[in-house]
């Protein structure tokens, strides 16, 4: 009975430390999580650019369903755009502003880009950044 007793008060000691060790270890991450790294942000935009399905509409040089990664760039460089505005619904377009097209690109943007974050968006936009400044002619 001793012994059982002893057992579970050391049980206790040892989950109070654990407890502590781990609100400590999270208290002293939080603060250090940084912006990502420009190639962690290529790393992940790039996986998103696939998972979120833009790569069917959207080729780096031709014009699919949608204008190409280069096209895009070239006039939101031009005209200063925010992309990450953009694909949040904060701003309007300025690429193809047919309605039908308009249409197409806002479903996404209603649909597949719904629960992402900024940072995540923002990925999008380097990796996008990224692969025009790798085709330039
Ligand atoms: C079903 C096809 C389709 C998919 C999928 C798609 N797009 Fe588009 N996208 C379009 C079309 C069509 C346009 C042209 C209309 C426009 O410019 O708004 C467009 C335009 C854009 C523009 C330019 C907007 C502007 O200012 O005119 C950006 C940026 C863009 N898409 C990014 C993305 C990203 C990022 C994804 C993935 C999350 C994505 N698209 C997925 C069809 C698509």
């Amino acid at each position: 009975m001793r012994l059982l007793s002893l057992l579970i008060l050391f049980l206790m000691l040892f989950n109070c430390k654990l407890d502590k060790k781990s609100t400590m270890v999270q208290e002293k991450a939080a603060p250090q999580r940084g912006e990502l790294s420009w190639e962690s942000q290529i790393f992940l935009g790039n996986r998103l650019f696939s998972e979120k399905t833009c790569i069917t509409c959207h080729d780096v040089n031709k014009t699919k369903i949608g204008p190409s990664v280069k096209e895009i760039m070239k006039i939101y460089k031009e005209e200063n755009g925010d992309i990450v505005a953009f694909l949040r619904g904060k701003a309007k377009p300025i690429v193809d502003t047919t309605s039908a097209q308009v249409a197409i690109m806002q479903a996404n943007i209603d649909g597949f880009l719904q629960n992402i974050s900024d940072e995540e968006l923002q990925t999008i936009a380097t990796y996008m950044q990224h692969v025009d400044e790798l085709n330039r002619d």
